[in-house]
């Protein structure tokens, strides 16, 4: 691009940016590594207790909120719980809707004989036996120091992309997750005492795999199922 199309105003301030250039030879090696290092990911849904610093939490936070996110108003909110007693009452909490799902038919047939494969039921042991529960929110809209709203734009793109930098940053540093779900979730607001602004979004236990943990037999889509080339 000419500097004459330079596409961008004089109002906002810019910094110059340089991420440097490698080899292709040293990209692909770079690339493959990743490729194979997100492949090993995988949920898990037994996790042992043993302790789990805090601070590798937090760093975890720190990349998942460099994501893009829509007019870059990271809508996003960590919330990590390491309290028992918390975590037994999210337990409890989860599991009360779940067994509705799972056992009085709020969960269409169909969904149950999908996911009857991957092992999952009522119970959620995992809320309490990993070390660490972080629960991400969603933020519908923000605040101005004023109290009036401001609006958020792409919140559940934005989100979802800040959900999947936590995910492999976890499994980056050897910690597991499972990417959770239970549904509705509205009882998490109440249990964390979260602003009207903010909706629950996605539940991660984090921590080690249990001794002996076991996944799904599960394939992933090839290259050619998943891509599509559009060549001039
Ligand atoms: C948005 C979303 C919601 C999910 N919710 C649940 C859930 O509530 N319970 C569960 O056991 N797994 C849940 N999963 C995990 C999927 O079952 C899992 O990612 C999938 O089976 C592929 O397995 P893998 O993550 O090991 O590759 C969810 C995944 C996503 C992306």
């Amino acid at each position: 691009m000419s500097e004459s199309e330079y596409p961008y105003t004089s109002e906002g301030d810019f910094v110059s940016y340089d991420a440097g250039r490698s080899s292709e030879e040293a990209m692909r090696v770079t690339a493959r590594s990743f490729y194979e290092l997100m492949n090993r990911r995988r949920s898990i849904r037994t996790f042992s207790s043993d302790p789990v610093p805090r601070d590798l939490i937090e760093l975890a936070v720190l990349a998942a909120g460099t994501a893009p996110s829509g007019a870059h108003r990271q809508p996003w909110t960590f919330v990590a719980v390491g309290d028992q007693n918390l975590k037994r009452r999210i337990r409890l909490a989860a599991e009360d809707e779940e067994r509705t799902n799972y056992l009085e038919g709020r969960m269409p047939e169909d969904w149950k004989r999908e996911i009857a494969r991957l092992g999952t039921s009522w119970q959620k042991p995992y809320l309490e036996d990993a070390p660490w529960l972080v629960v991400l929110f969603e933020q519908r809209y923000g605040f101005a120091d004023d109290g009036s709203r401001t609006k958020h734009y792409y919140v559940k793109e934005s989100v979802g992309i800040a959900a999947g930098l936590f995910i492999a940053a976890l499994h980056t540093m050897g910690l597991a997750t499972l990417t959770h779900t239970p549904s509705p979730m509205a009882f998490l607001s109440r249990l964390l005492d979260r602003p009207v602004n903010e909706r629950p979004f996605v539940l991660f236990p984090i921590g080690y795999p249990a001794e002996g943990s076991v996944v799904p037999r599960l394939d992933r889509k090839a290259l050619v199922e998943i891509m599509v080339e559009c060549e001039a």
